[in-house]
């Protein structure tokens, strides 16, 4: 039973996830929250994870801290993405066993199902086929994870629990349309086409001030002036006439709020072990939206009046990725978001800040 004083230390409090976790957390009253940056604990060390924990000795840990990103950075950092992942896992799980933890949470993805994985996802198609080529050292990392800490409950007896979240989007999400994932890119694209079309290039300023816009463009921007705006944002497919979009908009995909996620991993780490749910979890809505639609949602929230360029020469990727997640409802547990509501919600804080 996690008491609100109980100490609970969240790696990786900054991110996408850790930031709704620490914000789900502070909401239930729970007041004694550890958090580190990467900065202040570089967890790949074994020695400073390991003196961290036996200093500190938390009861209970999220491990949302990872080297995460889109396929680009994969692709280019691929020895990064297998080994940091690797190493935060594998010390962060042992100190945790080492220094007496009650129970962990390991973040785990939908994205590391095998490629051709049967549609919706159930959890025990994990390591059932062939992974996604384009991000398997990340896959790798996180399996490893997964096993780690399956094996040290077998091995140990220790509660550690691994969840496999689907799409998540929200506040604090990457907005780098080089790097970030496709409902953000979504969000900020049609974002910036309004307000082309208002010609309020103040706002656009402000905005890519804040959220760079990737590819090397950032620094072709020169402040103040229109055509240099509008020269880069036309590079990335953002006009006042058109939104340009890779692909066909003929795929399916799952999105989860990422303040869903946190309550469903704070209500998971609340009331059950690993005894109750076995190697892992799938957390998502279980439903899924064809791109297309996913689009004309977007565009219409966000008040452009411009239209849909497809390009139909750029991959479309997996046709469907649906978790089935049966076994979370079997707990109890749905999400809370609709998926407008959570785009208008992500929306208003990206242009908040
Ligand atoms: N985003 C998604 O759609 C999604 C979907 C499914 C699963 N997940 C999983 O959720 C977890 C968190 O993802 P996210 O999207 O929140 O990532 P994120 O926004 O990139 O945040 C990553 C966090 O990890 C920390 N970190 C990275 N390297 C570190 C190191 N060497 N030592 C200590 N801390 C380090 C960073 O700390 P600093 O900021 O201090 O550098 C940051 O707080 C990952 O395991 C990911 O696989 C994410």
């Amino acid at each position: 039973m996690i008491k609100k004083d109980s100490k609970i230390y969240l790696a990786g409090h900054r991110g996408l996830v850790g930031t709704a976790l620490e914000r789900k957390l502070k909401s239930e009253g729970y007041n004694n929250i550890i958090t580190l940056t990467s900065s202040q604990l570089d967890l790949r060390s074994q020695k400073d994870t390991n003196e961290f924990f036996e200093e500190e000795r938390p009861d209970y840990v999220f491990l949302a801290a990872a080297k995460v990103g889109g396929i680009l950075a994969n692709d280019t950092y691929k020895a990064e993405f297998i080994y940091d992942n690797i190493m935060i896992a594998a010390n962060v799980i042992e100190a945790s066993y080492r220094y007496g933890v009650k129970k962990l949470l390991n973040l785990g993805s939908s994205c590391i199902y095998p490629k051709e994985s049967p549609q919706p996802m159930k959890e025990d198609y994990l390591l059932t086929g062939k992974l996604e080529p384009t991000n398997e050292p990340y896959a790798i990392a996180k399996i490893a994870a997964i096993k780690l800490c399956r094996y040290y409950n077998e091995q140990y007896g220790t509660d550690f629990i691994s969840v496999m979240p689907t799409n998540l989007y929200g506040p604090n999400d990457n907005y780098n349309l080089e790097t970030s994932h496709v409902l953000p890119a979504l969000i900020r694209k049609f974002y910036l086409a309004k307000l082309l079309q208002e010609k309020n290039f103040t706002e656009i300023q402000r905005n890519i001030s804040i959220y760079p816009i990737g590819y090397g463009l950032d620094k072709e921007i020169v402040k103040e002036d229109e055509e240099s705006i509008i020269n880069v944002l036309s590079k990335v497919g953002i006009t006042s006439e058109y939104v340009e979009i890779w692909g066909t908009g003929e795929v399916y995909r799952e999105f989860l709020y990422v303040d869903d996620l946190a309550g469903a991993s704070v209500f998971i780490m609340k009331n059950y072990s690993s005894s109750d749910i076995g190697e892992v979890i799938n957390i998502g809505t279980g439903e899924d939206i064809k791109l297309k639609d996913l689009v004309n949602l977007i565009s219409e929230l966000s008040g452009s009046r411009g239209s849909v360029k497809w390009d139909s020469s750029k991959p479309d990727g997996t046709f469907r990725k649906l978790l089935d997640v049966s076994k979370l409802r079997s707990l109890g547990w749905k999400h809370q978001y609709e998926l407008k509501d959570g785009i208008q919600k992500a929306t208003e804080k990206m242009i908040s800040l």
